[in-house]
């Protein structure tokens, strides 16, 4: 199965990046969403990327205005009707993202395969909408997108062994590792970060350390990049909240319940470094 032409839908932070790496790798791609400013967003913040690889070296010119001419920005998703592939970037909502697999499943060939970026929504559940849940699977893509070398390959309970190998293959066409795991609530990244951040936050709201505090404790004591905390308005407190109640209800153990102070952040729209404020000020 060669995957020539793919779609990607949602331009956001996650979209714009897969975009971006699947344009690298030599793919088309065909990048919708539901509104023009959303995509012009997308575009520019790869443009930026790319601007930066030029000023270090890591690109010629012509190789940037190459990767930029490969990514069709739009709002029609039936532009990918030839597309061998298509990857929902969509927000960590169940009914959207089963509304896009109807949508992908109508507009995508026969035979092309139908991925998600999913956190830790079930892909299987994800799958039963479609009429071809065997060609089903989880790409899950780490941010920042184009750096992170790790993609987590997702099997739903059909996904066939044939797209599992293609969308092995593609991963390593773009230079990054995949990893293989079966499909239980949080995969393995999330089942083992998102308690981590839950529990550092804890510690801010049970007063055992400052925010900045609990942060220089992991990076210095741990060698981690950034501190949970940081992590946590870098991924979006929002995001934290929701993958944090898919492991709580999937799994039915009191040990994934969601901080108090966590909850008391999304209510009040403090959802990190994307609206400018998290356990941060940006
Ligand atoms: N897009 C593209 N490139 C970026 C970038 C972005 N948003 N942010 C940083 N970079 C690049 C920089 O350009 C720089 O490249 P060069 O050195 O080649 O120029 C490189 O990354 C390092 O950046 P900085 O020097 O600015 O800063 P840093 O050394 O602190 O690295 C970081 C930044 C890579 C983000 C690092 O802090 C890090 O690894 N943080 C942890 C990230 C992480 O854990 N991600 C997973 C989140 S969980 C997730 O995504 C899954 C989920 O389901 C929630």
């Amino acid at each position: 199965m060669e995957i020539r032409k793919a779609l990607v839908v949602g331009a956001g932070q996650m979209g714009s990046g897969i975009a971006q790496v699947f344009a690298q790798a030599g793919l088309e791609v065909v990048l919708n969403d539901i509104k023009p400013e959303f995509l012009e967003r997308g575009i520019a913040v790869i443009t930026k990327n790319l601007s930066r690889d030029v000023e270090k070296g890591r690109k010629t010119e012509e190789e940037k205005a190459a990767v930029l001419a490969r990514i069709h920005p739009t709002t029609n998703m039936g532009d990918a009707h030839d597309a061998q592939l298509a990857v929902e970037a969509a927000t960590e909502n169940m009914e959207i993202k089963k509304n896009i697999f109807r949508q992908m499943d109508e507009v995508l060939p026969t035979g092309a395969v139908l991925a998600t970026n999913t956190s830790s929504l079930p892909i299987t559940e994800i799958a039963a909408v479609t009429s071809r849940p065997e060609l089903v699977i989880g790409m899950h893509f780490m941010n920042p997108v184009p750096v992170m070398k790790l993609v987590e390959i997702i099997r739903g309970l059909a996904t066939t062994n044939e797209v599992y190998e293609a969308i092995e293959d593609l991963t390593k066409k773009m230079d990054k590792v995949p990893v293989e795991v079966q499909d239980f609530p949080g995969f393995v990244s999330n089942r083992v970060l998102m308690p981590m951040i839950n529990e550092a936050i804890y510690c801010v709201y049970e007063g055992v350390a400052s925010v900045e505090d609990v942060d220089q404790v992991m990076k210095l004591g741990m060698n981690h990049p950034m501190g949970p905390l940081t992590l946590a308005d870098f991924i979006g407190l929002d995001t934290c909240l929701a993958i944090m109640e898919v492991l709580h209800e999937g799994f039915g153990d009191s040990k994934y319940r969601p901080c108090p102070l966590l909850r008391k952040y999304v209510k009040a729209g403090w959802l990190g470094k994307k609206t400018g404020r998290g356990f941060y000020q940006y």
